[in-house]
């Protein structure tokens, strides 16, 4: 039941280095191929990395920017990240067998609305096969894109490391439906 995975799946950002068949990787991206998107341009393109070399250099180029960004950190934000122990540090870059970089095509109409809607689909894809991710957004997206010599029209969303727990995660609270919701009128 969709309910179930959904309120199962929480962000993970400790993994497990033991291997899984990328097979199962392969089948969320299956389920991903079947979300809608703007006039049906399917602007979405997901890349599997798992080799080392390659999930170290994404994790220097990442982190060098990181370092950057955490130093300008004001309000909420950097409250939010101290409070979630959140730092510059990627280490689930390197300790996840393996990375879904996704990419959008930004000469299509609606691409980002429409990569966003399959990587949703995607996540619960990953909770069925018994697999966890964080949904991470690098400040660097440009410069991690050329590590994998993405084309130029290929905008980086996310960088999604798969692997298994290393940890029981705590769910986080959700809003009560009654404060995302209404009928009629606000
Ligand atoms: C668009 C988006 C961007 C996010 N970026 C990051 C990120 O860069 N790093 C990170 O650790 N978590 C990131 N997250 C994960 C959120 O912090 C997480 O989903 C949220 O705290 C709710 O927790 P849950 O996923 O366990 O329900 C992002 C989530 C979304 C949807």
């Amino acid at each position: 039941m969709i309910i179930e995975l959904a309120k199962r799946r929480r962000t993970v950002r400790e993994f497990r280095r033991d291997n899984f068949p990328v097979e199962k990787i392969v089948k969320a991206i299956e389920v991903a191929r079947e979300a809608p998107s703007g006039i049906n341009k399917q602007p979405w393109f997901f890349l599997i990395v798992g080799d080392g070399e390659r999930k170290k250099e994404i994790r220097e180029v990442a982190e060098r920017y990181e370092k950057i960004s955490f130093q300008r950190l004001r309000g909420e934000l950097k409250e939010w990240l101290e409070k979630n122990s959140i730092t510059w540090e990627k280490k689930f870059l390197e300790d996840a067998p393996y990375l879904v970089m996704v990419f959008s095509d930004a000469r299509a109409p609606y691409s980002k609305e429409s990569t966003w809607i399959a990587v949703g689909y995607f996540l619960l894809a990953l909770e069925e096969e018994g697999l966890s991710t964080v949904t991470y957004t690098p400040p660097s997206h440009r410069e991690i894109a050329k590590v994998v010599n993405a084309p130029k029209h290929y905008r980086l969303e996310v960088i999604m490391p798969v692997g298994y727990s290393k940890k029981e995660t705590e769910k986080k609270e959700r809003k009560k439906l009654n404060d995302i919701m209404a009928f009629e009128h606000f």
